[in-house]
């Protein structure tokens, strides 16, 4: 049941401190918390390029498993849509392998994809959430991830524990192509290992959140931008407020905005700008500013000393705890959740049944 929550949608988003803390603990070492991977049919030493294909949601998770495998472990990873990937003759080179992630296990493109690939000889690794189901029966290994059922049809606690699953993926990954000093691998697996207390801190946020929402449920268009892995968690939110809340959203990349989309800029569209203190942090600041030049209406998502530095510009804001860049796209899911959520609550939208969405997509 839904326990004290109204939706399986916010039941789902308020588990997620406990379903990344198992999640995480299945790959790591009880005693060290060193993060270990199961045998895998292939050797990241051998391997020279990775197709990360799913659908939706699921395809975010693999759009930062993307920057996680090319940042850490030097892998070259190619990201692609299943109902894309299945049909374009993409040519597989010696050493490709594939990485298919979906909570259901049953998502016919991502199928398809998958057996595509297997049919060319390329070995397949499944990030699954459903064990028993086809994808993870068929891939050549499978890596699990703990959310345990989720009954609403948008994704949200299977989501980040796709990503944590992807985070320890990409460490694995880096330690055995020789790329991962043990300094560094300390303070990734502190952040790991901190991050389920981290989300928690998030979501007494909820209720600052739902003050957003309020405010946000007026407006017709949405936008959503971050650069880098919070790319990634824009297109996540603006997927999320869509499906749920029926508000036309999309997502950018920061430094798209001045090639077209700042046209769409005035003061009824409301800007989300995922924005954690990373390298990238100027670098948004700078579209952040002219968004507001233009008369945009930002809402800041950034730690303490982002929002210092950015808050004067920004509509409304929200501080977060400061995270280790690496994790921070599994932290900034949750406000972009919880605000979906609210407004699609204050809309009086069916939150975990939206109109025309199934939960596993069996056909294509
Ligand atoms: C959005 C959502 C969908 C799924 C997509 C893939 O909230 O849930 O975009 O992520 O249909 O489903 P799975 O992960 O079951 O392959």
């Amino acid at each position: 049941g839904k326990g004290n929550h109204r939706h399986f949608m916010e039941k789902e988003i308020f588990e997620q401190p406990a379903v990344l803390g198992d999640t995480l603990r299945s790959f790591a070492d009880p005693a060290t918390h060193r993060i270990t991977l199961p045998e895998l049919p292939f050797d990241f030493q051998a391997v020279s390029r990775v197709a990360a294909v799913a659908c939706g949601t699921a395809s975010y998770a693999c759009l930062v498993g993307k920057y996680w495998l090319e940042s850490l472990a030097g892998l070259p990873v190619d990201w692609d849509i299943a109902s894309e990937f299945r049909y374009r003759a993409s040519p597989l080179v010696p050493g490709q392998v594939g990485l298919f992630v979906s909570q259901s296990g049953e998502t016919a493109d991502t199928l398809a994809a998958m057996r595509h690939l297997r049919g060319e000889g390329c070995p397949a690794l499944a990030v699954v959430n459903v064990p028993e189901s086809t994808l993870a029966r068929e891939a050549d290994a499978t890596l699990r991830t703990l959310a345990g059922p989720e009954i609403g049809v948008a994704s949200t606690k299977a989501f980040t524990t796709q990503l944590a699953t992807l985070a320890c993926l990409a460490v694995g990954a880096a330690r055995a192509r020789g790329r991962l000093d043990p300094e560094r691998e300390a303070a990734l697996t502190k952040a790991l290992d901190e991050l389920p207390a981290r989300i928690l801190q998030v979501l007494e946020k909820d209720q600052e959140i739902r003050a957003i929402a309020a405010e946000l449920m007026a407006a017709r268009d949405v936008l959503y931008v971050g650069r880098g892995t919070s790319y990634a968690i824009a297109l996540e939110g603006a997927l999320k407020l869509k499906e749920i809340s029926y508000i036309h959203a999309e997502a950018y990349a920061a430094g798209e905005l001045k090639h077209g989309p700042i046209a769409l800029i005035d003061e009824h569209v409301p800007v989300i700008v995922v924005a954690p203190r990373d390298h990238l942090f100027e670098k948004t600041a700078s579209n952040l500013q002219e968004v507001v030049a233009r008369g945009g209406k930002v809402v800041l998502l950034s730690d303490a000393a982002g929002v210092a530095e950015l808050g004067d510009y920004a509509w409304k804001t929200v501080t977060l705890p400061e995270v280790d860049p690496f994790v921070a796209p599994i932290l900034y899911a949750v406000p972009v959740q919880l605000l979906a959520y609210h407004t699609a609550v204050l809309k009086g939208t069916d939150v975990d049944q939206p109109r025309n969405l199934a939960k596993s997509v069996t056909v294509e």
